[in-house]
């Protein structure tokens, strides 16, 4: 267990971005609640997660990491869930086959709610308001009112936690995830797909690995992993209050876990070495993950790992490099080499997202499709240089058939951003973009013969 530390040592450090509270006894009261209520994720699932993690770290698996920006209180229903279930589920199958290891995967779901903003405030046409800062702290609305931070929305985002959990639970163990509907679902998209050649081999190629099984002999029908699978949760643990109440002693090891979610990560805006985001998440024995941007020096990762994972378990730390698509293959080398020759036992996640948000001429934020390509290319390289594993990709998407990012298969061009604009936060890819991206990413692991 980590020393010296608590649920609410945190506290004695500080803490950034985190919300003006009008009202102290009003978030008491929220967090006492909280603290009463049952915990989302079970220790064990939390432990599973990390050994998979350790396959990646290892090189014997991939991470895909991939879900909303925020979630929205408001677009809270089955179908939204299970749309973004469904990519998640298309993506990790066209990366299994293509890789040939297993697809560890982790959505951004339920319970990523909280955002850290650049500025305190935002300018929405002429008014000055205060930044919108995720369901879970106020409402996105462009007024003064929606803008004050409720600790009632703490209590809400929980419940839609739980729900979302429990859902997620059902698609997965229920039948939503049989391989031979996920892949049916997959051939459809490459059958349609403007670019569909290019893809058409892969898809064949996984129905003839499929008829192959059958005739072998291995009934298919029974075969638990071809009909169930295992999603885990995460998100950006950045209200240390809200955490801390989710936090719980495992009755089996004695350990601490958040239990909000499997996996929490912290932010590039929250990672500074003596930051309460850093003391808190030490001392969990969850699965952990850290964003690092293009100003990392060598060092500071050094001691990050030191302080997150000083006994160099495998898979407990995925370090997540967000570094814009020009600087990522200069910027990532040292920090590889450095974790490298440390024996730090890290995951190397890519987010190709976070570095590559632009205005478009239209003034919308978004992100080009070729830009997040390019940035995993980039990621690749960079790993292929340092003799080290490209272990998975963190990215922000939804099934939803929005138009936020520009490019990909239907090349959505920036005069077509406003059709169906709808994130509340980031760009994120709509469902056809994130399958597309999942075969690029196949494509450029094989080329380079990472896999
Ligand atoms: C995010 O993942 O939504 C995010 C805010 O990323 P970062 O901390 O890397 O900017
Ligand atoms: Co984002």
């Amino acid at each position: 267990m980590a020393k010296d530390w608590t649920p609410s040592s945190w506290q004695a450090f500080p803490a950034a971005q985190q919300p003006d509270w009008p009202d102290m006894g009003d978030l008491d009261r929220a967090l006492k609640q909280i603290a009463s209520y049952p915990p989302l994720v079970f220790a064990g699932e939390a432990r599973s997660l990390q050994t998979s993690l350790g396959q990646v770290a290892a090189g014997n698996a991939f991470l895909l990491q991939a879900g909303d920006c925020a979630e929205s209180f408001e677009e809270f229903s089955a179908n939204n869930i299970r749309e973004k279930l469904r990519v998640i589920l298309q993506m990790a199958v066209v990366l299994t086959y293509s890789l040939g290891v297993p697809v560890v995967k982790v959505g951004r779901m339920a319970g990523q709610f909280a955002k850290p903003r650049s500025s305190p405030t935002e300018k929405i046409g002429d008014l000055e308001l205060p930044s919108f800062r995720g369901h879970i702290v106020n409402g996105d609305a462009p007024t003064e009112a929606a803008r004050v931070p409720s600790p009632e929305r703490l209590v809400q985002a929980y419940n839609q936690s739980a729900a979302t959990l429990n859902l997620l639970r059902a698609f997965t163990k229920g039948g939503f995830a049989d391989l031979a509907r996920v892949h049916a679902w997959t051939q459809e998209f490459v059958g349609s797909s403007p670019e569909g050649q290019r893809y058409e081999q892969l898809a064949n190629e996984i129905d003839r690995a499929l008829r192959f099984m059958r005739a072998c002999g291995i009934d298919t029908e029974v075969t638990h992993p071809l009909h169930e699978t295992d999603v885990y949760t995460s998100h950006e643990a950045l209200l240390l209050g809200y955490e801390e109440a989710l936090t719980r002693q495992d009755s089996l090891t004695g350990g601490w876990y958040d239990c909000s979610a499997h996996m929490l990560w912290i932010g590039e805006r929250t990672r500074q070495l003596d930051s309460a985001h850093i003391e808190f998440l030490r001392g969990v024995g969850n699965p952990i993950g850290c964003k690092v941007g293009p100003t990392t020096s060598p060092e500071y990762v050094l001691e990050l790992c030191e302080r997150l994972n000083p006994a160099h378990i495998p898979g407990r730390l995925t370090l997540i490099s967000r570094m814009g698509a020009d600087k990522v293959e200069d910027a990532l080398r040292p920090l590889l080499r450095a974790v490298r020759d440390a024996g730090h036992p890290v995951v190397w996640s890519c987010d190709p997202m976070h570095g590559n948000t632009i205005t478009s001429t239209s003034g919308r934020k978004t992100r080009t499709f070729d830009s997040i390509c390019a940035e995993i290319d980039g990621f690749v390289r960079a790993h292929q240089a340092e003799g080290t594993w490209p272990g998975g990709i963190h990215v922000e998407l939804t099934g939803d058939n929005v138009t936020e990012c520009t490019g990909g298969g239907d090349n959505i061009l920036d005069d077509q951003l406003d059709l169906a604009y709808q994130t509340m936060c980031d760009p994120r890819l709509n469902g056809r973009q994130g399958l597309d991206l999942a075969f690029r990413v196949a494509e450029v692991l094989r080329t380079t013969g990472l896999a």
